[in-house]
């Protein structure tokens, strides 16, 4: 079957693809966007979070053809153009980041967190980042960068 959607603001179609192929395997091995991980493969690491219609989901669960007509937003489409995106920049300049594969799938969700709430609590980043396993960190890192991040987005509203 044919899959269209929007990807990061751009049409885009994947042609030949299965029934049950997910949405994680169409934005890797079809449309070029490896920036989504593929860890687990059944919904419990949340690295290949990606937003579908503004609402952050894990790709690998969702099956490509529930996406036709869809709006969807990787990692990629959080840059600023060449540059890291703000969410991107925080976690890098927070040490946040080791082995990265779980990275991306945080970003996403961080970046949900920080545009629905304009001064999370610690209580609510571990919340909203409680999907989202890593393996390397221990975490405080990450939830440095999402402060620092939560607290530049609301220096700028
Ligand atoms: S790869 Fe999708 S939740 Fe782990
Ligand atoms: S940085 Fe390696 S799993 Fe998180």
């Amino acid at each position: 079957m044919r899959v269209n959607c929007t990807v990061n603001g751009t049409d885009q179609s994947a042609d030949d693809v299965w029934e049950g192929e997910s949405l994680l395997y169409v934005l890797r091995e079809r449309m070029g966007l490896p920036g989504s991980k593929n860890a687990c493969e059944q919904g419990e690491c949340g690295s290949c979070t990606v937003y579908l219609d503004d609402v952050p989901v894990c790709s690998c669960l969702v099956a490509a053809g529930q996406v036709e007509g869809r709006r969807v937003r990787t990692v990629e489409g959080l840059s600023d153009g060449e540059a890291l995106g703000p969410i991107q920049k925080a976690f890098v300049e927070c040490g946040a980041v080791q082995c990265g594969f779980c990275t991306p799938g945080l970003v996403v969700q961080a970046h949900d967190l920080v545009e629905r709430v304009p001064d999370p609590s610690d209580a609510e980043i571990r919340e909203a980042l409680a999907g989202n396993l890593c393996r390397c960190t221990g975490y405080e890192k990450i939830l440095d960068a999402v402060r620092l991040a939560a607290s530049r987005r609301a220096d700028s509203r």
